[in-house]
């Protein structure tokens, strides 16, 4: 069905033809931005990869859309993933980190690409990674030995494990299905998340956002910001934070609005969770906001929309069950409701 709708939407008046010199004629959009929105870019270091990071996505993009040479024709979806820290000083030593191990978004990768997605994994560097939830906590040595002068292999004990990641890993790399780019700060992120957006912006609804990246708040701008390790001799320290605009309401606005939009809402109090998910679909124009709460967030998520809300849970008979499993089929089938709708209405024009 998925599959069927795809194939149809190449027919119809979306603009899907993303050559790479369309990708680097994307233009400047921060004539369109919000001034908060604006200092935040403004102030912020440049991306250091920005070049090769805008290739690759091109690259990726271009591959798994229609205008490719071989035809290959996937939905995208842009999974971000893991916490982004706020640097204290410039040449950083110190800084604020977000709570996220980044499993949610390494396993919701996974089930992406087994419905046939592309995905553009943007992670915290270091957090948890596709398809490698199994493999032994054990040190990195201890899971290989010496069997001679040059030659090392994996203990037998592990092999299973180490077999299985490879395969899923290496599969979902060799097909064009997976794209893994890497963040730490909250500037690296957002400036990452604006270059994606905007190069997924002609993919219309074919293309989609998963944001269960746990994003800081607050942050010191580039220009305030000590520049050397700050010094303890001064005594206690005093930080003024600035407010990160939230960028979902330009991604809606600006910067991909067409794409299919569902974003997170964490709390540890339950009794707001609703309510705020909520209040988050609204004001920020998403098509889903996936509610958790912190302790039980690995057993059950409810997704949010302006339709009501359903309750996922992780299968309980099964041992290595996961509750992403549920949450990105339910998302998947309501992608495909959105892109048929998306195509109708596009066709009464
Ligand atoms: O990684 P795990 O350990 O598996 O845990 C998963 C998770 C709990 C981190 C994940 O499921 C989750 O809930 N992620 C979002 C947590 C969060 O920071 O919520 P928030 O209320 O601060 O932000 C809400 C949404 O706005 C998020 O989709 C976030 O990506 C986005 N945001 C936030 C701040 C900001 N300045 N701009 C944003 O776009």
């Amino acid at each position: 069905m998925a599959r069927k709708i795809i194939n149809e939407c190449h027919l119809l008046p979306f603009d899907l033809g993303v050559g790479i010199e369309s990708m680097n004629d994307m233009g400047d959009s921060s004539d369109m931005l919000d001034p908060g929105i604006e200092t935040f870019f403004d102030s912020a270091p440049p991306l250091k990869d920005y070049v090769s990071t805008k290739r690759k996505v091109g690259e990726f993009i271009e591959l798994n859309s229609s205008s490719s040479r071989n035809k290959t024709f996937r939905r995208i979806v842009c999974v971000t993933s893991g916490g982004t820290t706020v640097p204290l000083e410039q040449r950083c030593v110190r800084y604020i980190d977000n709570f996220s191990s980044g499993h949610r978004g390494a396993a919701s990768t996974e089930y992406f690409v087994k419905a046939g997605y592309a995905v553009i994994f943007l992670h915290r560097r270091g957090s948890c990674q596709p398809y490698c939830s199994t493999l032994p906590q054990d040190p990195l040595l201890e899971c290989f030995e010496l069997t001679g002068e040059s030659s090392v292999q994996v203990h037998q004990s592990h092999a299973e494990a180490i077999k299985k990641a490879l395969k899923g890993h290496n599969s979902a790399v060799e097909q064009g299905q997976l794209l893994k780019l890497p963040f730490t700060t909250t500037f690296d992120y957002l400036q990452m998340l604006q270059l994606i957006a905007l190069s997924m912006k002609s993919l219309g609804p074919l293309g989609s956002f998963y944001l269960a990246a746990a994003v800081s708040d607050f942050y010191v701008p580039w220009e305030s910001m000590a520049e050397h390790k700050i010094q303890s001799t001064s005594g206690p320290l005093d930080l003024r934070l600035a407010q990160v605009p939230k960028m979902l309401k330009v991604i809606r606005d600006e910067w991909a609005p067409m794409a299919f939009c569902i974003s997170f809402k964490l709390e540890t109090d339950t009794s707001i969770l609703l309510k705020k998910a909520n209040m988050a679909l609204r004001k920020y124009d998403m098509h889903a906001v996936v509610a958790n709460e912190l302790l039980t967030r690995k057993e059950q998520v409810t997704i949010v929309t302006l339709e009501g809300s359903t309750t996922v849970r992780r299968d309980e008979t099964e041992s290595d069950s996961e509750v992403e499993k549920p949450l990105v089929e339910l998302l998947v089938d309501m992608h495909s409701d959105y892109i048929e709708e998306s195509m109708r209405i596009a066709c009464e024009k």
